[in-house]
């Protein structure tokens, strides 16, 4: 979808429909009143007639005979005056939705007077992020599937107004394009989406971004100490990769913020393997890692000022004879010793080997994404990730960051007394503890590898199989990617 903005007339301008926002229960207003007047008032017959009252997210279809430019005008209900943010996110969504069947290629939006940055801003997200379709493979379209809207222009009244939006809509697009990115990786099938395949589409994201990027495979990972990554990889047939990716910011030499993801491409459970149903969608547990690297390409595409590095544990998690058994110790990179329990708690395992990595970089703070636990679901449902660290400041902007992206996170104590469970006869550590806690216990077993400002997303939940609202789909929402952009955007001030 191509979104522009300028100024210009609703009322003349020639495309397929109008799309006129209306806040909640408001009278029509500005541009909305003008088109109102031009159709004949017949869209202040529908709101009069409370058949459409300006909910967020809600939409009516009214025809006009003359007096447009356009023959459709699509009325949309653009909230209450909350977020103005998510309220352009669900306003962009729900002009998506109520285009969608119509025989509309090309719209234009009429904008609120005075509309302000946060608001544009989030409608282009919704207009983004609703027109995502994953649909690679299929060779026949579905029954009930249209043409979708191709160009989307955003008017404002004033010539100025347009320019001071420009840059809303600008990041917007970047924005968008990053979760889409993540989505793409997350819906991809785990047989197209190899351990290297990632790796490839990561070297592809930085050479198109001027990111420097760096790739290990096993005989590096090996001569590096990845104990814990290899440990997992070994039932698999693909090769891991550890993917590194650079911002250099506006000095190379400045404390880096680290991102960290989780890349699973496929994860069975191991020998300790999951049953049939629990391993349905277990090709989104590279969600983590997904989101790193749309995050990444929008850094680069906004240009920010932070340096930034993008760390990828990337490998299956298989079974068969080679793969790692209940009982093995590894020594992860750092050189802390890990009994393995439970094969299928490999999220932890590949992370304990990225997060040792990361303190060679000397790194201002360290936030890592992963869908760790099947207990976050339990915990928050898919409405929030958890949200746990060490750092105060640190997880205050990541909040800050979540607001801005209306991606949720939600707190998680991470007291010592959960470290307990964690005490191995054998070695440093293991990598399960007794049953209770299960995010908070995935969070623990991290922390131990740890030595410096670090926050931990726990995005089993919000990565996949959301309930629908009018500008994520049902599958991979790209969760992370944005939010990770507004923390590197805005860092170190939230
Ligand atoms: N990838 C799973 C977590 C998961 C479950 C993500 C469901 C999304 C949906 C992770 O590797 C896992 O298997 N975790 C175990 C940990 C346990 C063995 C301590 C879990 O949650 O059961
Ligand atoms: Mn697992
Ligand atoms: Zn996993």
């Amino acid at each position: 979808m191509q979104v522009t903005i300028r100024s210009g007339d609703p009322i003349a301008e020639q495309c397929d429909a109008v799309v006129v926002p209306v806040a909640e229960d408001a009278a029509l207003s500005g541009p909305a009143a003008a088109v109102d007047a031009a159709a004949g008032g017949a869209l202040s017959a529908v709101t009069e007639l409370g058949d459409f009252r300006g909910k967020a997210g809600s939409t009516r279809l009214v025809h006009v005979g003359a007096g447009l430019g356009a023959r459709r005008v699509l009325l949309v209900g653009a909230g209450s005056g909350g977020d103005p943010a998510e309220d352009g996110r669900l306003t962009g969504g729900a002009a998506v939705g109520g285009l969608a069947g119509l025989t509309v290629r090309s719209a234009a939006v009429a904008l609120p007077a005075g509309a302000d940055a946060r608001f544009a801003q989030g409608l282009v997200e919704g207009l983004v992020l609703a027109s995502y379709r994953f649909d690679r493979y299929r060779t026949t379209p579905e029954d009930d599937e249209t043409a979708p809207v191709e160009a989307v222009t955003l008017l404002a009244d004033q010539a100025s107004e347009a320019r001071d939006l420009n840059a809303a809509v600008d990041r917007a697009l970047i924005l968008g394009d990053a979760a889409c990115l993540a989505r793409d990786l997350v819906n991809e099938p785990p047989n197209h989406l190899s351990p290297a395949a990632l790796a490839d589409r990561a070297v592809q994201v930085a050479d198109e971004r001027g990111l420097r990027s760096l790739v290990l495979g096993p005989a590096e990972l090996a001569e590096q100490g990845f104990g814990a990554l290899l440990g997992v990889s070994a039932g698999s047939a693909a090769e891991p990769r550890f993917i590194v990716l650079e911002h250099a910011g506006q000095d190379a030499d400045a404390a880096p913020l680290v991102l960290v993801g989780k890349g699973i491409t496929f994860d069975s459970g191991g020998l300790s393997i999951k049953t049939g149903k629990g391993m349905e969608d277990m090709k989104t547990d590279m969600a983590g890692a997904a989101a790193v690297l749309g995050a990444m390409r929008a850094i680069g595409g906004l240009d920010c000022r932070q340096r930034v590095i993008g760390l990828i544990a990337a490998t299956e998690n298989m079974t068969g004879p080679r793969a790692q058994r209940p009982g093995d110790v590894v020594r992860s990179c750092g050189g802390v010793t890990i009994e393995v329990l439970n094969t299928d708690a490999e999220g932890r395992l590949v992370l304990s080997d990225a997060l040792g990595y990361a303190a060679s970089l000397q790194p201002a703070a360290v936030v890592d994404a992963a869908t760790l636990t099947g207990a976050a679901i339990v915990a928050l449902g898919h409405h929030a990730a958890a949200l746990l660290g060490t750092d105060e400041p640190l997880l205050r902007a990541v909040e800050s960051a979540a607001a801005a992206s209306g991606e949720r996170v939600w707190r998680l104590p991470l007291w010592d007394v959960y470290d307990k469970p964690l005490k191995s006869k054998v070695a440093d550590i293991k990598n399960i503890g007794d049953g209770g806690a299960g995010t908070i216990i995935g969070a623990a077993f991290l922390k131990r590898f740890v030595s410096y400002p670090w926050a931990h997303l726990d995005i089993a939940g919000t990565a996949w199989d959301v309930e629908e609202v009018s500008y994520h789909p049902s599958r991979a929402t790209g969760y992370g990617a944005r939010l990770f952009t507004e923390l590197a955007a805005h860092w170190p001030s939230p």
